[in-house]
Parts: structure tokens; C-alpha cells; sequence
């Protein structure tokens, strides 16, 4: 077992590696995930977050190797989702008289809520407390990643405990930044914005707003690897994806029976690589919705298709545009395409042009309907449509 890990001068690491957990909320995790909990050995002894509740024996064996669990004086309580709470009854079995903190009054109610622990102490943006020589000071993150969520931070030590921001599902038994595959790590935490953290685009603002300005020397999230050499990165990748800027990129997603949507699709994409635009060709049957959300997430240009089945498009297309009109209320700026082809009534693709449609993109152009086999003259014309689209965006 990974023993706790000093991460600073008495504050170490004593969270849960779960290595083969390959989903979150149906987003694919194949790098598995980590539950990263701080534990700083001060006048009082204080835990930041605990860990998914299957790994309170391991959680535990790690305080232990610092301190006795029933030492415990002080818990933060940064987010009650139980991947970061599920150990909080144990430790407060372990510890009774330790004081929990925790949003008020978001916070607060949901642990009562979900443990039925009570007396837990709320506290708001500004707040702080010491905790001998180290204080702690408190800022709310409404929605980042549930209504109860804040980040604690430490000036002594410059540590942002930032909880669900800046984190990355990324299983290692190295715990910084750049002990790690930083490709690897940056693509972690793009997937993880994408797909938990891209609908609140205005909170993520207000909370980088209310952190400017602090000398961070470590971002410590509660998932993957700790931001020590590479913080202005990722401040400045957050500061991107939470104002949805856009790259000249296009996906094409598409899915097809006998290959006339998917005639269409190659059509598409071909003609953005003839415009000069990089494009990428995804079937839906063969990329998960959670791996195609990171693909598309700063796509200026998004194609979908479907043909007609029974009435409707794809069951597979209807599943990724729900899930991604789940995520991306701000499609302001991107343009997008609805295509596909039918036998005897169009309704797939109509299905996913008012998707689309709903999901606030500027469609380029009426829905592309083709019966039965697109022609060459038929694919053709697919090119103006691509071009319409760049015009559209250029304009
Ligand atoms: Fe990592 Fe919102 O929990």
C-alpha cells in the first residue's frame, strides 16, 4: 500500500488510489481516479476532505501513519459529494469531538442530509480560522461542483486546497504535476473540465475573480496529481475553458447503417481540411460520449449526423446530444451542422438539427436531408455548406 506522502513541511497526503475505476457518473475514467485528502499536523491536527467511503481502510492506514485518527481536531469539509465525504461518519466516529466545517448553509445541510451529523460549524467567503501556526481561510465555489462547494486556502503555506477544481481523474503514486506524463495530465484535466465542470463556465469566472492575486505556490486538488511547477498553465487552460474559447478546429460526429450518413460525414470533414481547418472524424458507435465531449469542447465548428431509424435518429446519436446539451448550456459561437440521410421520411436528421438547434448552436444551414444514396453532384454540395459555415464563424 502507497504510504502518506509529506507534500509540505508537516501536511501530507492520505487519500485513496482507485485504480480500476473506469467510471464517474458515466464518464469513462481509464486512468482511474484518486481521492485526495491533507492532513496538516498543526496545534490542531486538521484533515482537508476525506475519500470515497470503500477506501476508509486505507484512508485510515495512512492518517495512522502520522498521527492517532482520534487526534483529529479539525475536518474541512470542502464538497459533501461522497467521493470527497464518504469517510467523514468514520472519522467522526473515530474523533467525536472534532470540529467540521463546511459551507453554510449549502454545505452544512447536506451533511446532515447524507450522515446526519450534526453541529457542523457553516462558514462563508472571508471566514477563517487558526490552527496554531497555519490559518485557514475560506472561499465559496457555488457550483463548482455542487452548490455546497469552497476551497480553503493556506497563506503560510501558499496551498489552495481546491477541492473538484483543477482536478484531473488521473490514478499515479506520484503526487506532483511534474513527476507525471504532463500531456497525459493536462488531457485529464481538460476531460474532467469537459465533462463535470464546463456547465458552470460564470461560476468558475467568479471564483478565479476571488482568487486572483494569491502568491499559490500549490494548487492541491482532490483528484490527480498536485499543480506544483505548472500552476500558470492550468490557471490559464481554466481561464480559457470557462469563457468557452473556441479553437479553428471541427468534429464530425456521425453514425450510419449502410454508409450514406457516413458518405456525408468523410464529405464534411474532407471539406473543412480543404478550407485549411483541421477536422476530426468521430463514429459515435466506436467514441465514448465523455471522450467526444473533450474532443468538441473548444471545436469552433460541430457536425452531427444521423440517418432515420424506426421514426428517429440513431440511439446513439440521441444519447450524445443529450448528454452534451446536458453540459454545454453556452454553444454561443460555435456553428453547427445537422446532416444525414433516410428512405421514405427524413426525421433523424430533423431530430438532430432541433437538437442542435435547442442546444443554442448558430446552424450553418437548413438541415441536410439525403434519400437513400448521396451522389457524387449530392456530396459535393456539402462542400458550400462547410464553407458557409467558416463564413459564418468569420463574420
Ligand atoms: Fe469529486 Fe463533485 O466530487
Amino acid at each position: 500500500m502507497l504510504n502518506a506522502i509529506e507534500i509540505a513541511p508537516k501536511i501530507w497526503w492520505v487519500g485513496g488510489l482507485d485504480w480500476n475505476e473506469r467510471s464517474f457518473h458515466g464518464y469513462t475514467t481509464e486512468r482511474g481516479i484518486t481521492y485526495n485528502a491533507y492532513l496538516i499536523m498543526d496545534e490542531k491536527v486538521t484533515l482537508i476532505d476525506t475519500a470515497k467511503a470503500t477506501f476508509a481502510d486505507e484512508f485510515i492506514q495512512r492518517i495512522s501513519q502520522v498521527v492517532d485518527p482520534s487526534k483529529i481536531d479539525v475536518v474541512i469539509t470542502n464538497h459533501v459529494e461522497m467521493d470527497h465525504s464518504g469517510c467523514l461518519p468514520k472519522i467522526h466516529e473515530l474523533a467525536p469531538n472534532a470540529k467540521i466545517y463546511a459551507t453554510a448553509p449549502a454545505g452544512v445541510n447536506e451533511i446532515r442530509a447524507h450522515y446526519g451529523i450534526e453541529g457542523v460549524e457553516g462558514v462563508k467567503t472571508g471566514d477563517s480560522i487558526s490552527i496554531g501556526e497555519r490559518t485557514l481561510h475560506f472561499v465559496a465555489t457555488p457550483m463548482v461542483h455542487w452548490p455546497d462547494n469552497m476551497v480553503t486556502w493556506c497563506p503560510e503555506e501558499g496551498i489552495l486546497f481546491s477541492n473538484d477544481a483543477f482536478g484531473q481523474h488521473f490514478a499515479s503514486t506520484k503526487r506532483f504535476d511534474d513527476e507525471n506524463d504532463l500531456c497525459e495530465v493536462f488531457k485529464q484535466a481538460k476531460k474532467y473540465y469537459a465533462n463535470i465542470v464546463w456547465p458552470y463556465g460564470a461560476q468558475v469566472q467568479k471564483a478565479m475573480g476571488a482568487l486572483g492575486g494569491l502568491d499559490i505556490k500549490l494548487i492541491a486538488p482532490s483528484h490527480g496529481v498536485i499543480w506544483r511547477s505548472h500552476i500558470p498553465e492550468i490557471l490559464e487552460k481554466y481561464q480559457a475553458w470557462s469563457t468557452y474559447q473556441m479553437e479553428e478546429r471541427a468534429v464530425v460526429v456521425f453514425d450510419s447503417m449502410w454508409h450514406s450518413t457516413e458518405a456525408m460525414a468523410r464529405e464534411i470533414c474532407d471539406a473543412f481540411i480543404r478550407e485549411g481547418v483541421p477536422a476530426e472524424l468521430i463514429d459515435v458507435k466506436h467514441m465514448h460520449v465523455s471522450d467526444i465531449m473533450l474532443e468538441m469542447s473548444d471545436a469552433r465548428y460541430v457536425a452531427c449526423g444521423s440517418p432515420t431509424l424506426n421514426s428517429n435518429m440513431m440511439p446513439t446519436m440521441a444519447g450524445f446530444l443529450t448528454y452534451m446539451r446536458g453540459l454545454s448550456p453556452n454553444n454561443a459561437g460555435r456553428i453547427g451542422i445537422a446532416f444525414g440521410s433516410y428512405g421514405w421520411a427524413p426525421l433523424g436528421p430533423k431530430q438532430v438539427y432541433a437538437e442542435m438547434e435547442n442546444a443554442k448552436f448558430q446552424m450553418a444551414a437548413p438541415v441536410i436531408a439525403q434519400q437513400w444514396i448521396p451522389s457524387a453532384e449530392n456530396l459535393s454540395q456539402l462542400q458550400e455548406t462547410v464553407v458557409k459555415a467558416i463564413e459564418a464563424a468569420r463574420a
